[in-house]
């Protein structure tokens, strides 16, 4: 499974690349604004995240109709040759999906909930289709068996094309490990959940008993 980083945050970004773990970005203006940023500086903060990351970066539309949705998409894919637009899986956004498959714009279909959703998303163009597993936590519906059922059934048929699984709305280490049994090709994730799923107490107590060893064995 490859890491995306959820995030619009750039030290994020540089710091999960020097780490050697990062394989693309999952961004929006939402996320932007939590940094600080301002609508009107959206796009061009996204040519740097681009600039910075080595992998596809996706940005999101916000239009609803097909017609501002491709208008969107095409201004997001002149902005860097590594931008992936994010679509929202709706009938608006199936159709926009088609026309920038035409343009030869990779789109990644976002806030998919149901196998229904996945395979139309797949079918419409995309390379990416994004299940959200969190959002069905957040419902007391079990979000790992709903990404599993969609990776299951996207995994059964050919689309003439990459299809790549975007596990989103990761929130914890257990979101990760079961993403990846499943086979999810990629997980996106809070820079938070990235640096918490490097961490095991086994590890801290070893490095530990490991440096006082090593005193030991220096001074003797
Ligand atoms: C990524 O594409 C999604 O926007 C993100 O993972 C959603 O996460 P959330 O449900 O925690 O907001």
């Amino acid at each position: 499974m490859k890491f995306f980083l959820d995030t619009a945050d750039l030290a994020e970004i540089e710091e999960a690349a020097s780490w050697g773990v990062l394989a693309g970005v999952t961004t929006n203006p939402t996320l932007y604004s939590r940094i600080g940023g301002k609508l009107s500086g959206f796009h061009d903060h996204l040519k740097r995240i681009c600039e910075l990351t080595d992998g596809p970066v996706s940005g999101e539309t916000v239009g609803l109709t097909r017609d501002e949705i491709v208008r969107e998409g095409e201004e997001l894919a002149a902005l860097a040759p590594n931008i992936v637009v994010k679509v929202p899986v709706m009938p608006e956004g199936l159709a926009a999906t088609k026309c920038l498959y035409d343009k030869g714009i990779k789109v990644n279909m976002t806030l998919c909930f149901t196998v229904p959703q996945a395979i139309m998303s797949a079918r419409a163009g995309a390379f990416y289709v994004s299940p959200f597993v969190g959002r069905f936590d957040d419902i007391s519906e079990d979000g790992i068996e709903h990404l599993a059922n969609m990776v299951a059934a996207l995994n059964n048929y050919d689309f003439g094309h990459s299809v790549e699984v975007i596990a989103a709305s990761i929130r914890s280490a257990n979101h990760v490990t079961q993403a990846a049994l499943i086979g999810a090709d990629i997980a996106t994730v809070p820079f938070a959940v990235l640096k918490n799923i490097v961490k095991h107490p086994l590890t801290d107590r070893g490095l530990e008993s490991f440096l006082a060893d090593w005193e030991k064995v220096k001074n003797s």
